[in-house]
């Protein structure tokens, strides 16, 4: 059995997944590189699993899952890392383990005054954001377009429009057995997050190659799609899988407020603690797995 994570690309967070101790390196054949990338070779609590940074953005994360999947022999991806947080309900160092991703990404950006084309899902209009009121504003309009979904299952050269990419149901069941777990609530002795961190399973996320800072647009993104994690590759990732028809999930740790806060982002400060957070909930949603596929084959 094989399975594969594909953090981001901070070194801090590979450090936090390799100092849980729970990666054992495959003595014989510790790696392989491909294309750049280095696919490390191992086990966690006695399952196989690959490991490797995809790096950022959709791009990255798209070419290194379809490799992975056509290189190894794989049932799925476990994908990780950390995230901005839309949902006000939510707080920094939770752990979002979402059904679902939709591409926010792909865009219609029409003429000033124009309308945007019928099929597109929503719009964002630049004039309402203007201050101290809305009007108009140069920038016009912009018009949220749907996926070319192309997949095992569909016909050849007939792309499926989608928005939301789910996540597999299975793998989602087992991971709601990781609410509850312990979470660090400290980055050391004198920063601490003012209440514990849970593990939410169940919500949605939303991924493009936009590093969110803002919070009129945070708002946006909550309001219009009812997303509570943004982040620059599971959508990609997670459209991939279910193209090739196999599994996946997401864990993503929240490590700032996606410019809701008062002053800088606090990535750099919450960063390394999310970064634990993550990689707390990925080994025990291995070891729980590993129980979970025995049982089906017995
Ligand atoms: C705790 O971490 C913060 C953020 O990295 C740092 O500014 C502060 O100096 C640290 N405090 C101690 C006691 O290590
Ligand atoms: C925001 O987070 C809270 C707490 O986890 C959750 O109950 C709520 O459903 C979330 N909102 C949306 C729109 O998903």
């Amino acid at each position: 059995m094989v399975f594969l994570f594909l953090p981001l690309v901070f070194v801090a967070q590979e450090d936090a997944f390799f100092a849980t101790g729970a990666f054992k390196p495959n003595p014989r054949h510790p790696y392989v590189d491909l294309s750049g990338r280095r696919f490390r070779v191992g086990s966690i609590g006695g399952s196989k699993v690959i490991y490797a940074r995809c790096g950022v953005g959709m791009v990255n994360a798209a070419a290194a899952t379809q490799q992975m999947l056509d290189v190894f022999r794989m049932i799925g991806i476990v994908h990780f890392g950390i995230a901005g947080n839309a949902n006000s309900s939510m707080s920094i160092g939770d752990v979002i383990i979402p059904k679902q991703f939709a591409q926010t990404g792909l865009w219609d950006w029409v003429k000033f005054k124009a309308t945007i084309p019928a099929n597109d899902v929503t719009e964002l209009d630049f004039g309402s954001y203007d201050v101290p009121n809305g009007g108009d504003n140069e920038l016009g309009s912009i018009g949220y377009s749907t996926e070319f979904f192309y997949s095992k299952s569909g016909r050849p050269n007939s792309p499926e429009r989608t928005l939301w990419f789910q996540t597999s149901q299975n793998w989602l069941e087992v991971s709601s057995s990781l609410e509850g777990m312990a979470l660090e609530q400290c980055v050391n002795a004198s920063l601490c997050l003012p209440e514990k961190p849970k593990v939410v399973v169940g919500l949605n996320g939303a991924t493009a190659n936009i590093f969110v800072d803002n919070a009129a647009y945070r708002e946006f993104l909550y309001t219009t799609f009812h997303v509570s994690s943004l982040d620059m590759e599971s959508a990609a990732i997670v459209m991939t899988c279910l193209s090739n028809g196999f599994k996946v999930i997401v864990i993503r740790a929240l490590s700032d407020l996606a410019g809701a806060q008062d002053g800088d982002n606090t990535i750099r400060l919450f960063g390394p603690l999310a970064a634990s957070n993550v990689a707390k909930a990925v080994v025990q949603f291995v070891k729980t797995l590993r129980g979970f596929h025995f049982q089906l084959s017995i």
